[in-house]
Formats: structure tokens, C-alpha cells, sequence
């Protein structure tokens, strides 16, 4: 089975969130389980640079005016994992953000720039460019690759079956009736049946329409956003998706977030002897100018510092967490005003509260070996990672009942703690008293060493690998393609036709 994976990040190559470490790790557990996967990505500067043996492979007709762009094949740096890049100097050739420039503002052809990238899939996905390699399968991912589903829908001959996964409804990439002229999807679909979305043109809206699958990356997210409280406006779309549209679980990629090899971190531990945790957060301390206190619970806090991950009530809660003698770790950016705001309240409780405002892959790792607890509250959560981080280094998570915080982590009630269940400490309430109650209990048992390290090494234990999703996802390729996938089935198939593999055409 092939299956072309069409996004707008993928760790190393390009990384905001979460998405990049999906865009990552399920391509290489379907890889380890024969599925032949190759990435579609936009051919950012950095990623240009950082993919091993960049060759032209194909030189793209004009599609919506762009005359100027490239296929470029390559490896992953650290990973067998074959990607194409579209060059494109118009487009992606540009210093800034992957949606936004030096200043923060979206940049003003993100419209283009996006419905290119689908434009481009749609070509691949059709064999309409050099490359001798069709998919069985497109599987599209957020509202970036929203256009692909609806492209390939509007193909008369054979064409691969779609996949749409939704990794946060708040997200929707909607546009001005403006660039329709320029995305090149005829006039007639901008109907409240098609993209249209309260006067907008939705490229989400498009994918969760026209996939022949949809999913998003949670089971209870998947429930939540069939209701008003969490559809962001969508939640009919998706209702009348009924079976068609279902949750399956991120995993995590469980060799780069490892605290027995993780490069980044001053001394390596595993659940059988954690005492390398103790210097993890020693370093993490003095690196970050707080006093260096073996006994003064660290709390670590890495995120977007968004209204979305309840940054604000972690602000309003930082005068309670310095009077309960505990420290607090924040490494973030996001919105503008709590950016200034946490800086500001570094300064007056600089004992208790060190803040990085940026982007910092190798700190965030240092964060998750070096802190006692890990707060990860959000309003809504699609499925979080930071979490599962966290339980893999023993670090016990504080989150908010929601999304695939509520799926992931088993509240530290008596009978938990006492069936031994128990991985972190899980609250209800958007209020600040909701988060400082679970975070007043998680402090209380900090003070029983003998449980917290019960806690630690049954949150140490979960498995939280893309084992059983991947196989999750590759049903569901099957199930929308009729092509079976198992190991004999593919050698039936290959009798009369031997496919070059992305991996081959990458190399
Ligand atoms: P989301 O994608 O909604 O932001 P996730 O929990 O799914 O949330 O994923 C966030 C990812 O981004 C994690 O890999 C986390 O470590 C990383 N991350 C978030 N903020 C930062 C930061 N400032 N520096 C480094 N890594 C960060
Ligand atoms: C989004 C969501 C996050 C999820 C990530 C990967 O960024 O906000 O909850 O973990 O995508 O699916």
C-alpha cells in the first residue's frame, strides 16, 4: 500500500507544535509496518537544508500561476523516511515563519500558498508530473492540505481514496471570497454545502466535506467537536460525516523522547534508577538562574502561550505557586500579551519563576527530564503531546479533563493511588481554583516520596508508541482504499506490477 502524507510540518524539517511530531512519527510506524509512505512538504529554507542528498526530481507545470517550482526529493536527516519538498521561490523561498513573517503578521498569500501545496499533491496523487509512483491513499493533514480531499474529488478517473485528519478545529484557514479566483476550485463549490463557511472560503470546512475518511487525534476530541462547545462552527459538518468521520489517538515517537538516550538532556535515566533525574534537574535550575533546590517542587510549563492551553490562569496562579515554595519553568511564545506579562511576573518572583520566551527544541527536552510535574490545562485539547512526554520521563502531568488530556492521564484519586492506576492529577474546572486544586494535590503527595515514585514509575510504564494507532490508521487506509494490507495480500499484488517505492525514487 502506498499512501502520500500531505502536511505543513514535520519534525526536523519544519516544526510549530504537535502537528510536526504526528507528521513524523506515524509516517515511520507506517514505514516499520510495509507501508510504503512518502511526505509532501512546502520547501522551506530550513527544510531545504536540513533533508540529506536534495535531488530535482521533476520540474512542475504552471498551477495557479506559479511558474517557478520544483519537486525535490530527499531523505529525513535522522531517519529513513523518504519526503518531497516543492521548491517554490515565490512561495516558500522566504525568510520568517512557516505561516507567518519576521513580525508575526500571517503572511498576506498563505491563501496561494496553501492551495499550491494541495494543487501539488492532487498532481502527485494523479501521476500528472514525472514521478512513476501513485498512492493508494492521500492522507491530508489540517486545514493547510483542507483543498486536497475536494481536488482529487473532482477527478474523473481512478484516483486514490482520501484521508483527512483535523489535529485542532480552532484552526480553519478561512479567506476572504477574494481568493477564490486564485485557488484554483471552481466558483460553484463556495456553497454553504461546499467551502463556504459564514461568507468565508474554508479550506478546513473543504477537507472535512469532501475526504472520503476524516479523523482527528483523540477519541473524546472526536466526540467533543460533534457539539456546538467545541465544533467551532463545524460540528454539522462533521454530524453528517456519522461513521465516516472517527478518533484515533496520537502516539508519541518513542526514540527521540527517551529518558534513557535522549542527546539533549545532562545524564540519562530509566524507571529502574531515576537518579539521573535529580541532575537533570539540578542543570535545568542553575541554567535558568533559579536557586538550585533539590526539595522545591519543579514545575515545568512548555507550550504555545495561548488562551487555548490556559497560559492566562497559569499567570494568575504563579503568586500561589511561589508561596507554596515551589519553582516554575516556562518555555513558550504565543500571544503578545501573556509573552509581556510572564516576563513581567519573572521579574518580581524571580526565585520561584524562570521564563524563555522562544522556541527551544533542546530546552523543551530539558524541561520535560528536569521538572517534578508538567502542567499541560487547556480549554480544549485535539490530543496534546507534552503530556505523554512527561509521562515517559516520570515528570506526573496536571491537566484539564478534556480532549486527549482526559484519554491520556488517570487522575491521582485514592482508589487510583491505591490500585496503583494513578499518572497524574486531572481537573474540571477553567478556573484558576480548578487548576490550583489539582496542583495543591500534586504538591501535597510530592511530600510522600515513597508514592510520588510509585506514581512516577506507573506513569514511566504506559505505552504511548504508535504501535497500536499506526495499525489503527492502516485499517482505515484499508477499509477507504478495498486494498488489504497485510504481507501476503501485498505479494499478490506485486506479481504483475513491481512499484518503485518512494524510498527508491528518494534516494
Ligand atoms: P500543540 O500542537 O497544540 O501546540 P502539542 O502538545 O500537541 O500542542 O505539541 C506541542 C509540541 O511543541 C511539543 O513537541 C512541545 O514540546 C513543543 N513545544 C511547544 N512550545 C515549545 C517551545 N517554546 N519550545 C520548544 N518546543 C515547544
Ligand atoms: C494540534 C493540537 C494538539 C495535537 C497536535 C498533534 O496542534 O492542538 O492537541 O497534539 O495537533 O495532533
Amino acid at each position: 500500500m502506498r499512501v502520500l502524507f500531505v502536511t505543513a510540518e514535520a519534525y526536523p524539517l519544519a516544526k510549530t507544535g504537535g502537528l510536526a511530531d504526528v507528521s513524523r512519527a506515524l509516517p515511520i510506524a507506517l514505514a516499520r509496518r510495509g507501508i510504503d509512505v512518502c511526505l509532501l512538504l512546502p520547501g522551506y529554507p530550513r527544510a531545504y537544508t536540513r533533508i540529506v542528498k536534495p535531488r530535482i526530481v521533476a520540474k512542475l507545470d504552471p498551477i495557479l500561476g506559479i511558474d517557478d517550482a520544483t519537486l525535490v526529493a530527499g531523505m529525513f536527516p535522522d531517519v529513513d523516511l523518504p519526503v518531497w519538498l516543492i521548491d517554490s521561490p515565490t512561495l516558500f523561498r522566504r525568510n520568517g515563519g512557516l505561516y507567518q513573517d519576521q513580525a508575526g503578521r500571517d503572511w498576506p498569500d498563505n491563501a496561494l500558498r496553501f492551495a499550491f501545496l494541495s494543487h501539488v499533491a492532487a498532481k502527485l496523487a494523479m501521476q500528472q508530473t514525472r514521478i512513476a509512483w501513485k498512492p493508494d491513499v492521500v492522507h491530508a493533514n489540517d486545514w493547510h492540505a483542507g483543498l486536497l480531499p475536494l481536488l482529487l474529488s473532482l477527478e474523473k478517473g481512478r484516483r486514490p481514496s482520501t484521508v483527512f485528519t483535523t489535529h485542532n478545529m480552532a484552526f480553519q484557514g478561512n479567506f476572504g471570497p477574494e481568493v477564490l479566483p486564485v485557488i484554483g476550485v471552481p466558483a460553484h463549490y463556495h456553497t454553504t454545502d461546499g467551502t463556504e463557511f459564514y461568507g468565508q472560503v474554508s479550506f478546513l470546512k473543504a477537507g472535512l466535506r469532501y475526504a472520503d475518511r476524516v479523523t482527528t487525534v483523540s477519541p473524546t476530541y472526536a466526540r467533543e467537536i460533534l457539539t456546538p462547545d467545541f465544533g467551532c462552527g463545524m460540528d454539522g459538518v462533521l454530524r453528517h460525516r456519522g461513521a465516516e468521520f472517527s478518533g484515533i489517538l496520537n502516539g508519541i515517537d518513542d526514540t527521540l523522547w527517551d529518558p534513557a538516550s535522549d542527546v539533549h538532556l545532562p545524564q540519562t535515566y530509566r524507571a529502574s534508577d531515576i537518579s539521573g533525574k535529580r541532575t537533570c534537574k539540578a542543570t535545568l535550575q542553575h541554567e535558568l538562574g533559579l536557586p538550585v533546590r533539590p526539595d522545591a517542587p519543579l514545575i515545568g510549563f512548555v507550550s504555545r502561550l495561548t488562551h487555548q492551553k490556559m497560559a492566562d490562569t497559569i499567570l494568575s496562579a504563579i503568586p500561589w505557586i511561589a508561596e507554596q515554595g515551589a519553582q516554575l519553568v516556562v518555555v513558550g511564545e504565543g500571544e503578545p500579551a501573556i509573552e509581556a506579562a510572564m516576563s513581567e511576573i519573572q521579574a518580581k518572583y524571580s526565585d520561584h519563576v524562570a521564563v524563555t520566551i522562544g522556541y527551544d527544541e533542546p530546552l523543551a527536552h530539558r524541561l520535560q527530564a528536569g521538572s517534578d510535574i508538567l502542567l499541560a490545562p487547556a480549554r480544549f485539547e485535539p490530543c496534546g503531546l507534552t503530556q505523554l512526554y512527561a509521562l515517559r520521563y516520570g515528570t506526573l502531568p496536571v491537566v484539564r479533563r478534556t480532549g486527549g488530556l482526559a484519554d491520556t492521564v488517570v487522575d491521582a484519586d485514592t482508589t487510583a493511588i491505591a490500585e496503583r492506576t494513578a499518572t497524574g492529577f486531572v481537573f474540571d474546572d477553567t478556573s484558576m481554583h480548578g487548576l490550583i486544586s489539582a496542583l495543591g494535590r500534586a504538591l501535597t503527595l510530592y511530600e510522600e516520596p515513597l508514592t510520588w515514585r510509585r506514581l512516577q514509575l506507573h506513569a514511566m510504564a504506559q505505552d504511548f508508541s504508535w504501535d497500536a494507532s499506526a495499525a489503527k490508521y492502516i485499517d482505515l487506509y484499508s477499509a477507504v482504499s478495498g486494498i488489504p494490507c497485510t504481507p501476503t495480500d501485498r505479494t499478490t499484488r506485486d506479481k504483475d506490477e513491481i512499484p518503485e517505492t518512494a524510498r527508491q525514487i528518494a534516494r
